[in-house]
């Protein structure tokens, strides 16, 4: 999967691409960085920026290479030169925009990154990724800023980088810097800078990186073909599975459009040990439970639900231990059920939302789907040994709760508010589900 970030300088563009390739785990590359190791080769060499002739007939001698360092932060290399802080430095900025502008170097320098593009997964930010590089990328974003803003940021990112600019440098100089860039990078001829026709706007002057990187994934999550099928196994129980469900308790399902495919907490109030399998068979993807251990041993039960994704917690285990295991699956990009309440209900009403699950969200960077059950606890309360053959079970799903929007607090008012939240939405959801079930579920 390739996804193509483009946008001009000061909108966020390398943190925020670098912060998702993280999360998804996808190789980053970032083109303007190879555009700057040619604007500094030509600096070493001494020759004028503007003389394109000279400037090209160093491209054969361009030896452009990213190699890792121990701690597996990228390093840009010009032949054995490591020229990862001397290319960010204010002077190659201009430069860089200057040499970009002529073909021959966008046609050997575009070459090197779609060579990139065919080995892995990859995020790739620039200029021209979506309308030049990769016209058939996955998913194209094009960033924006207000130019105050995009000024005050590079200028923070100078300061940090070159604290001896302090007095040569003021906001105002590198917006007048910022702008002319612009000008430079959209008026050329050639791949100018601008957004594709298909490339999704966003505006990340009043959003932090990571509810930029959230977005993105999310607009990701949307192209389902990038997720993995089913396996056939798990497609077989699932179907018969679901038959079943709306053949004797009528199952019906709302609130499909909130649902998200991917790394995610299904949170769902708890009735019933029929809850993981309704909910199991109400998502449209495979997902992840956690079972007790001694399930495992039972001869057919513990291979059946090997299958479906459940997931070992031995009774002895230590809230570390199964916190650890629910981190993984998520990291792994799963759905994972749980079931914030705690154990399930005696009288089938919603109860308080526990700590656990708040401080997961926050540990794992996940979205929360709150689901609201109903009818499990007529169907198989906890105070009876065997479950009635036929009923009536509903499942709605909620608007996701999304872990950036607790980002700037404490940890404390974090895991409250999310608490809050999901409770809240769990409460909401009984009303409209109670209420008619009219229109799509909040
Ligand atoms: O993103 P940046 O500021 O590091 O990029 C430096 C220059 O390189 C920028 O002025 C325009 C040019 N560039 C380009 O023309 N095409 C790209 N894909 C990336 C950068």
């Amino acid at each position: 999967m390739i996804i193509a970030i483009d946008g001009p300088s000061g909108t966020g563009k390398s943190t925020v691409a670098k912060e998702l390739a993280h999360r998804l785990g996808f190789t980053f590359f970032d083109t303007g960085a190879m555009y700057r190791s040619f604007a500094w080769k030509i600096v070493q060499e001494n020759i004028d920026p503007t003389d394109q002739a000279k400037v090209v007939s160093i491209l054969p001698r361009f030896g452009y290479s990213i190699r890792k360092d121990q701690r597996g932060e990228r390093r840009y290399f010009v032949g054995d030169q490591d020229v990862t802080e001397a290319i960010r430095e204010v002077q190659i900025s201009p430069i860089a925009s200057q040499i970009a502008t002529y073909s021959e170097v966008r046609k050997a320098l575009v070459k090197i990154q779609r060579a990139f593009g065919h080995r892995s997964d990859a995020v790739f930010e620039g200029r021209d990724m979506g309308t030049v590089v990769f016209p058939d990328a996955d998913l194209k974003i094009f960033l924006t800023a207000r130019p105050a803003v995009r000024a005050k940021r590079r200028y923070h990112e100078l300061m940090a980088k070159f604290p001896d600019l302090a007095e040569s440098l003021n906001i105002d100089q590198v917006q007048k810097e910022l702008e002319e860039r612009d000008l430079n990078d959209m008026n050329r001829s050639i791949s100018p800078l601008r957004q594709a026709s298909d490339a999704i706007l966003i505006d990340t002057s009043d959003l932090s990186v990571s509810q930029v990187v959230g977005k993105i994934i999310r607009l990701g999550s949307q192209k389902e073909n990038h997720y993995p099928k089913m396996k056939w196994a798990y497609r077989i129980i699932y179907l018969l599975a679901r038959g079943y469900f709306r053949l004797f308790f009528r199952l019906k399902i709302y609130g499909l459009e909130h649902y998200r495919r991917g790394k995610g907490v299904l949170a769902a109030n708890h009735n019933s040990n029929l809850d993981p399998p309704v909910l199991s068979v109400s998502c449209p993807e495979e997902v992840h439970f956690l079972a007790k251990e001694s399930l495992f041993h039972v001869p057919l039960l513990g291979r059946l639900i090997r299958t479906l994704n459940s997931h070992p917690v031995s009774r002895g285990a230590s809230d570390a231990q199964t916190f650890r295991t629910i981190i993984q699956l998520l990291q792994h990009g799963h759905k994972v059920i749980l079931f914030p309440e705690g154990s399930r209900s005696f009288d089938g009403e919603l109860q308080p939302i526990e700590r656990g699950l708040p401080f997961l969200v926050q540990k794992s960077q996940s979205t929360v789907f709150p689901a609201y059950i109903e009818g499990t606890f007529q169907a198989w309360p906890r105070t009876q040994k065997m479950p009635k053959l036929w009923g009536k079970i509903t499942c709605v799903f909620g608007s996701p709760i999304e872990w950036e929007d607790f980002e700037g607090l404490d940890k404390r008012q974090a895991e409250e508010q999310i608490s809050q939240r999901i409770g809240r939405s769990l409460r909401e959801l009984r009303s409209w589900l109670q209420s008619g079930a009219k229109g799509s579920p909040p």
